[in-house]
């Protein structure tokens, strides 16, 4: 059995310690050593006594870190202080702000190029297109660049469900027009935006039109939509053999790999990465988030942190995503409706998977 400890070092931190203070180097007169046969040199004297200084406010300690200002609490009985207090007493944010601070300043860390990230499961009903619209809706509501999610699934997918819809275009109507797109606003008006600025591009209603969306259909999609697209995650279908699924992985900067909070889950969760790892993925598996999603309110039987240590040994994160009410509806998805347990862990999937775009192109 892995140690779970392994997991969790794996995380980077990404916020920056300020190292040592730096000692200035001795100046030296004119920029140049003095000779030492030389007598030392004096300051000019003048016949004039020294002009008085101002006074600093802060004696100037060389060495001193500086503290920086204590951030302000934004909820709980430490804003109730802070305010009640008129703004005199400041008890400083708690544990909880500050770990939401620290996974949103992951979250956004800058991104060059367009990250690609593909849901993926040999099962179906685990939570691909769920894990594609939360995952997706999370980085749109937090980072100022566009985001989009695109439903390659071959079989009438439900991704285009999950928002309010806009529009009926989809990826097919996308690539026949493919030469008249030039600009955002033209791609734009074949995608639906949820309130969260997460776009969808949905995939063909008609099952015999959509079986033939080939490799290269999605290859041609997704290359028109990295030009103007920071985030493109692709909800896939169920099973590893379907028409477009090697340009997905091809095509992929990382995988989630999501599995059920269940035995079969696990198991059809593990199978997926060993089909990937025997068919020359092994790289990407390396750079995949496994998650487990419970999609029922009870574990039942199942230790979940045991089923995350099986799978931290394999990928390069777990995440866990709780039940939750909103999601069981299988409708639209608000995230202001979402638990905050559930956020929280959509935040932890989101800061992890954030971790890897410095790596992009590497
Ligand atoms: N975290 C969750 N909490 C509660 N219900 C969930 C959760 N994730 C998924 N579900 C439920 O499971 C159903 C199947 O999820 P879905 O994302 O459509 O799976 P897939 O795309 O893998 O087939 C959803 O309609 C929803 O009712
Ligand atoms: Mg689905």
């Amino acid at each position: 059995m892995t140690d779970p400890r392994e997991f969790s070092e794996e995380r980077t931190d990404s916020t920056s310690h300020p190292g040592p203070p730096r000692q200035r180097p001795p100046v030296q007169h004119g920029g140049y050593a003095q000779d030492p046969n030389l007598p030392p040199l004096q300051p000019a004297q003048s016949q004039y006594p020294p002009l008085p200084q101002p006074s600093r406010s802060r004696p100037e300690m060389p060495g001193a870190p500086v503290r920086p200002p204590k951030r302000t609490p934004r909820s709980g009985w430490r804003k109730a202080v802070y305010v009640g207090s008129g703004k005199l007493i400041n008890p400083g944010e708690s544990p909880a702000e500050r770990r939401q601070r620290e996974l949103t300043a992951r979250v956004n860390q800058p991104l060059r190029g367009c990250f690609k990230i593909a849901m993926m499961s040999l099962k179906g009903g685990v939570g691909k297109t769920t894990i594609t619209t939360t995952l997706g809706a999370t980085f749109a509501s937090l980072r100022g660049d566009r985001v989009i999610a695109v439903d390659a699934n071959p079989d009438r997918g439900t991704l285009s469900q999950k928002i309010p819809i806009e529009t009926t275009a989809t990826v097919r109507h996308l690539l026949r027009d493919a030469d008249k797109i030039t600009r955002y606003s033209d791609v734009r008006a074949y995608t639906s935006q949820g309130p969260s600025r997460l776009e969808i591009l949905a995939s063909e209603q008609d099952p015999a039109v959509s079986e033939a969306f080939s490799e290269l259909d999605y290859l041609r999609a997704v290359s028109l939509l990295e030009h103007y697209y920071n985030i493109v995650l692709t909800d896939c279908g169920t099973g590893l053999m379907h028409s477009a699924m090697k340009g997905v992985l091809d095509s992929a900067d990382a995988l989630v790999v999501v599995s059920s909070g269940s035995v079969d889950g696990a198991t059809s969760a593990s199978a997926t990465i060993d089909w990937l790892d025997a068919h020359g993925y092994g790289d990407l598996v390396k750079r995949s988030i496994v998650t487990i999603n419970s999609v029922r309110p009870k574990a039942g039987s199942v230790d979940l942190d045991k089923l995350a240590a099986h799978f931290s040994a394999r990928a390069r994160a777990v995440c866990q995503i709780p039940f939750d009410p909103h999601l069981e509806e299988g409708a639209e998805i608000e995230l202001d409706r979402l638990q905050p347990g559930t956020r929280l862990a959509l935040l932890e999937l989101a800061a992890a998977m954030a971790d890897a775009f410095p790596l992009k192109g590497l």
